[in-house]
């Protein structure tokens, strides 16, 4: 089968992890038991997913003139990821700063670095996304240049996916737009397919259970699956009733990436044909991997292991 290729424009971030049994309340200070620096950012794993899952994958970014920045690089060269897109920058890479519990869960903080001048689009990288069978978006980018990639997405008639992570501030901010959701609408409409969780699924609507939130999605945008963790997802297009694909049963050790494994993993089974229902399924079976190891894309498997864990045979 011939490798789909995709682009993806998003963050590539040093990921600074400490693993503890449980995270620090306010105020408080607790002794962790280890520390990593491991490569991440939003955008960086997706690309990661979807290279290991079989994809042509261009990436789209910036690195900084820091020790992180070509670290960086040589993650995603490593993983097969095309590089040549992704600028250096003077000044510092993104960095994440992670604390992971024993239960697998996470809290973060950004700070973006060199992923704050991705405001436009070059001639070189709307080649990249034109030649594209699908764009992979998040928003831990600058808005401007999330909105300059789907704009030219759709001038090309590529299939534009879109994680809404992290959520965005509030519905009062100056993002809102006219039907109250805090994304543009100019961006939504630009959206084949929206990937939140169920968490930014009710920032978005105001509607707390998940297929609720779906079919509010569902006027801006065609097709939404909103990610469960534990629970599964749940897949809604319009004139359809929402339906969940459970997730497998996991111990999870660290939740860190899982939605951008499940968002890259998806990505490659639509674009190679699969049936949305299939495709959730392979996506699942390479979430459900990437969570019993630690790490964001240093968790992510690989294709054969993706296969196994969904029971594909050859
Ligand atoms: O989605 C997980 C990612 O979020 C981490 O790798 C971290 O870099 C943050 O961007």
């Amino acid at each position: 089968m011939t490798r789909p290729h995709i682009a993806v424009l998003g963050s590539t971030n040093m990921d600074l992890v400490a693993y503890v049994a449980k995270a620090p309340q306010r105020g408080e200070t607790v002794t962790g038991r280890e520390f990593r620096t491991l490569p991440g950012g939003k955008g960086a794993n997706q690309a990661v997913a979807a290279a290991r899952a079989g994809a042509t994958v261009s990436m789209i970014g910036a690195v900084g003139t820091d020790a992180f920045g070509a670290q960086l690089r040589s993650a995603l060269d490593h993983s097969g990821v095309d590089t040549d897109l992704l600028r250096t920058v003077e000044g510092p890479s993104g960095t994440a700063h992670i604390v992971v519990d024993d239960d697998g869960g996470n809290a973060i903080v950004v700070i973006p670095g060199a992923n704050a001048t991705l405001t436009t689009v070059d001639a070189g990288e709307e080649a990249a996304i034109a030649s594209a069978a699908a764009l992979l978006l998040q928003l831990e980018i600058p808005l401007e240049g999330v909105l300059a990639a789907a704009r030219s997405a759709r001038a090309h008639g590529v299939r534009t996916i879109l994680t809404p992570a992290p959520a965005q501030p509030s519905p009062s901010s100056q993002l809102r737009s006219s039907r109250g959701c805090p994304i543009p609408s100019e961006l939504l409409a630009a959206t084949d397919l929206l990937i939140p969780n169920e968490h930014e699924a009710a920032a978005l609507t105001g509607r707390p259970d998940p297929a609720d939130a779906a079919r509010a999605l569902l006027d801006q945008v065609p097709e939404v699956v909103v990610t469960l963790g534990a629970a599964g997802s749940l897949y809604a297009a319009r004139g359809a009733e929402p339906v969940t694909v459970p997730a497998r049963r996991v111990t999870a050790v660290d939740t860190t990436g899982a939605g951008d494994t499940f968002v890259g993993a998806l990505a490659v089974a639509l674009t190679e044909g699969k049936s949305m229902p299939e495709a959730l399924g392979w996506a699942s079976a390479a979430s459900a991997l990437s969570v019993r190891r630690p790490g964001a894309a240093a968790s992510m498997p690989y294709r054969k292991e993706i296969d196994t864990e969904a029971g594909v045979t050859a």
